[in-house]
């Protein structure tokens, strides 16, 4: 079985001011009652293809994380960092846990946990496939088609087949600037979906070679963690040795051994209110809201709202976001702006 490796520690600031420090983005039910979190466990919890889970979060998230797997009468391991150091070593501690427990030669599906993917069928499908290429020894990505120059994501130039719907990838580029971006669509460039497919041993390999000391250091903090109520504590001291990357700079820009398969599924990253507003059914004007809402000469706005009714009269392309204690009004579109606003808000305060 493919063991699925959940990284689960992002910040999600995008999605202020739903998406909060002590409740981030991956376990807001932010369409229908579950979490993007629960819904990641779900599309893995095949039996036939997937084994048991493993979780990697902040120590501060424990509960919501095993609230939430509770909710769905899943079992995990879970392990804790102590401090946020990106998914690359996040990727290192759950591919070394899966190691030491199926041997290297153990698949591993390592998924962010703050996507949208309704095709479940589709993203088996696609596993399998990404499976052949990982048991030849190549660290797969799902490749997606680009709908514009985003500069938000890893571009992956691919290359020739390799397996079966497997192609090389002769140049992966985690999030080029707007020029590049444009340049890469035009050459048929595709995303990095953000989930990756490998034998546990041979990340291991790969990020030691790239960076021994931060493989080095989660190795020994996966090693001596302590078990505390069922989740597992990374070692602080060592962990602490580990450089802050992310998995695409630190691993995925730099192997020889990256493959991609097409993500043959519907795939968001949620990464915008306005990609929120995607995921709902739009009223004949393109408004769309999660709570009590009216609209009066407004169009393709968004409002989600946990208490209050909002009213939007003239206004058009609007995201207004309603909290107990914050208030968001933004152009729906304007992820950075959002992200700056939650900045700024904590230097102030
Ligand atoms: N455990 C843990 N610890 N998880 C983390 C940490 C950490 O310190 N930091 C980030 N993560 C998790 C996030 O929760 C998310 O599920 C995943 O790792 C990716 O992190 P993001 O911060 O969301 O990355 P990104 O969106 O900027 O870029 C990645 O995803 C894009 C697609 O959405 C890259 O892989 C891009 O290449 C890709 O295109
Ligand atoms: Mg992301």
């Amino acid at each position: 079985p493919i063991r699925p490796l959940i990284m689960c520690g992002g910040s999600g600031t995008r999605l202020w001011p739903a998406s909060r420090s002590n409740r981030p983005k991956q376990f807001l039910p932010l369409f229908g009652a579950l979490s993007t979190f629960q819904e990641t466990l779900r599309r893995v919890a095949d039996a036939g293809l997937f084994g048991r889970p493993v979780i990697v979060t902040n120590k501060d998230h424990r509960f919501l994380v095993s609230d939430q797997l509770e909710a769905l009468g899943i079992e995990a391991d879970v392990l804790l960092e102590p401090e946020a150091r990106d998914s690359g070593p996040a990727i290192l501690a759950g591919a070394r846990h899966i190691a030491d427990q199926d041997g290297e030669t153990a698949l591993v599906l390592a998924l962010a946990a703050d996507h949208m993917v309704r095709d479940v069928e589709g993203f088996q499908r696609a596993c399998r496939q990404a499976g052949t290429a990982a048991r030849a020894g190549h660290i797969v990505t799902f490749g997606i088609e680009p709908t514009g120059p985003a500069t938000g994501y890893g571009y992956i130039e691919p290359g020739e087949e390799i397996v079966a719907g497997g192609r090389h990838v002769v140049r992966f580029v985690e999030k080029p600037d707007a020029t590049t971006a444009e340049r890469y669509v035009g050459e048929g460039f595709l995303w990095n979906s953000g989930n990756f497919l490998f034998q546990a041993g041979v990340m291991l390999a790969d990020y030691a070679m790239h960076d021994p000391e931060t493989a080095d250091a989660v190795g020994e903090a996966v090693a001596t963690a302590q078990s505390d109520l069922g989740f597992l504590r990374l070692d602080a001291t060592a962990f602490a040795r580990a450089e802050a990357r992310s998995i695409d700079y630190a691993v995925m820009e730099r192997t020889a051994r990256a493959a991609v398969v097409a993500a043959t599924f519907d795939w968001s990253d949620v990464g915008s209110w306005s990609a929120v507003r995607d995921l709902y059914a739009l009223d004949e004007a393109g408004n769309a809201a999660r709570g009590q809402a009216a609209f009066v000469d407004a169009r393709a706005n968004f409002v989600s709202t946990d208490g209050p009714l909002v009213a939007i009269a003239g206004l058009d392309d609007v995201a207004v976001i309603v909290t107990p204690d914050a208030v968001l009004v933004a152009r729906r579109d304007d992820a950075a702006g959002v992200k700056a606003l939650v900045e700024q808000l904590k230097a102030s305060h």
